[in-house]
């Protein structure tokens, strides 16, 4: 049985990020209590126009306030606030991303969501290659960890004594024939719907949750292809590049998957602002290699 603190010791990594990783993942005990009090719609709209449910906020100024007292992340930027939140005490140079609450909105449904963080070195105005780490907690009937510090990609479970024990190392994503896309399918592009015909008459499987983290957890383990696509009316996608893309692109990547625009690998993207968004394709590396060759998407 090795535990998160025992795995992050024998990567030989910086003691400093052993101890930052740690911190965070520990918050899922908070997040997931914080589940029974904070459920209900509050009457006010994040910085993106949409409802947040208390979850959300209570979970970003919970991390924000542990960020804080930790003095071990130099700024952090999440998707519920609209400037970077800078730490002037910080004894280290870690940048974070956090999406505190993905898929908030099958909070009211109880269906699996979860936070998605990226750890950078100096700024997290970076393209997605140069991440140090990234991890995600799937707040799921068990709690589940996953996790690159760019030694390949494992998962861990919370058990009950509070210890993440690692339940699945060097994770690979297999070939694998699930697929799913965002937004209307009237909306569609040309390009976007040939591709998807394609899939379902190689006989893939529709799986889509509502919850990214959740659903790119799901794809990591079974194979297949994730998009939210450029859409009419809106171009650019709907996913974010800083807080949800790149994380979980990274993780993929790291376990001999792909993440792609529909024309390029996504993790050499430069941020342009916090709230980047992109077209998504993340998932199998053959089906992404496909795409980007035969569907000019
Ligand atoms: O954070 C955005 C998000 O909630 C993702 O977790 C999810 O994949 C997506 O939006 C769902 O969007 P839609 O409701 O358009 O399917
Ligand atoms: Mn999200």
């Amino acid at each position: 049985m090795t535990t998160l603190r025992q795995y992050l010791n024998s990567t030989g990594c910086d003691d400093k990020l052993a101890d930052l990783i740690e911190l965070v993942a520990q918050q899922a005990k908070p997040i997931r209590e914080a589940f029974i009090s904070n459920q209900e719609y509050v009457d006010s709209e994040n910085i993106y126009g949409e409802t947040q449910i208390a979850l959300d906020k209570w979970s970003n100024e919970h991390l924000m306030k542990i960020f804080k007292e930790s003095n071990l992340v130099k700024e952090a930027a999440s998707e519920e606030e609209a400037e970077i939140v800078k730490f002037p005490d910080a004894k280290t140079d870690y940048a974070l991303t956090i999406d505190p609450l993905d898929g908030s909105s099958l909070v009211q449904v109880n269906l699996a969501v979860g936070t998605i963080v990226g750890v950078y070195e100096g700024s997290v105005m970076q393209p997605g290659v140069n991440l140090r780490a990234a991890f995600y907690m799937l707040y799921g009937p068990l709690t589940v960890l996953g996790l690159t510090v760019k030694q390949g990609v494992h998962l861990f479970a919370l058990n009950e004594e509070g210890d993440y024990v690692m339940t699945e190392r060097d994770v690979r994503i297999p070939e694998g024939k699930l697929y799913a896309s965002g937004a209307l399918k009237k909306d569609w592009l040309p390009e976007h719907a040939r591709f998807i015909k394609y899939l379902e008459d190689e006989g893939y499987k529709l799986r889509y949750s509502g919850s990214f983290v959740a659903d790119v957890h799901q794809y990591l383990k079974y194979g297949g292809l994730f998009s939210y696509p450029a859409y009419k009316g809106k171009e650019t996608g709907k996913l974010r590049l800083l807080f949800e893309a790149n994380p979980m692109g990274f993780i993929v990547s790291e376990a001999w998957g792909r993440i792609s625009n529909g024309k390029k690998n996504l993790l050499e993207i430069k941020p342009e602002k916090l709230d980047h968004r992109v077209p998504i394709y993340v998932g199998s590396r053959g089906v992404i290699e496909k795409m980007e060759k035969e569907y000019d998407i």
